[in-house]
């Protein structure tokens, strides 16, 4: 997935009109995976899942981190996000559909949350930057 220089720029426009939110983007996002898709709770038996939880909130926050992380290095994603693709694709072996999902999830947040900042470019160019992480996170499955 190769984002042009006007998706970079679309997407870090999104991020920085997320700003200082993006921890409750991050628990929103994953609320709205359970419980519209709730196969991707196979994943955290070991979470209390129910909505508003600490875990979920808790997770949402390391998750946002991480796109925001990959957002500040957005010309070497892999080398940003490369512990954490070893995690899920070695480790967690999270079925990659469910990159998707939870991709979906985040444009939903963003929409309901800041309506103005997803113009038809600005989504498209999020959609390709959230299919490039989950391509780096379900990179290394062996
Ligand atoms: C853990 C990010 C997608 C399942 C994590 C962690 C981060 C993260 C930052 C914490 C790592 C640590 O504690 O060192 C992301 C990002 C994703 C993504 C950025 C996509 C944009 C998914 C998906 C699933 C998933 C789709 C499954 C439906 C898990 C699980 C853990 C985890 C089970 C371990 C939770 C725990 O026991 O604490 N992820 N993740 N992730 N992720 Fe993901």
């Amino acid at each position: 997935m190769v984002l042009s220089a006007a998706d970079k720029t679309n997407v870090k426009g999104v991020f920085a009109k997320i700003g200082g939110q993006a921890e409750e983007y991050g628990a929103e996002t994953l609320a709205r995976m359970f419980a519209t898709y709730p196969q991707t709770k196979t994943y955290f038996p070991h979470f209390d899942l129910s909505p508003g939880s600490a875990q979920v909130k808790g997770h949402g926050k390391k998750v946002a981190a991480a796109l925001v992380e990959a957002v500040n290095n957005i010309d070497d994603i892999a080398g940003a996000l490369s512990k954490l693709s070893d995690l899920h694709a070695q480790k967690l072996r999270v079925d990659p559909v469910n990159f998707k999902l939870l991709g979906q999830c985040f444009l939903v947040v963003v929409a309901i949350r800041n309506p103005a900042a997803l113009t038809p470019e600005a989504h498209a160019s999020l959609d390709k930057f959230l299919c490039a992480v989950g391509t780096v996170l379900t990179a290394k499955y062996r």
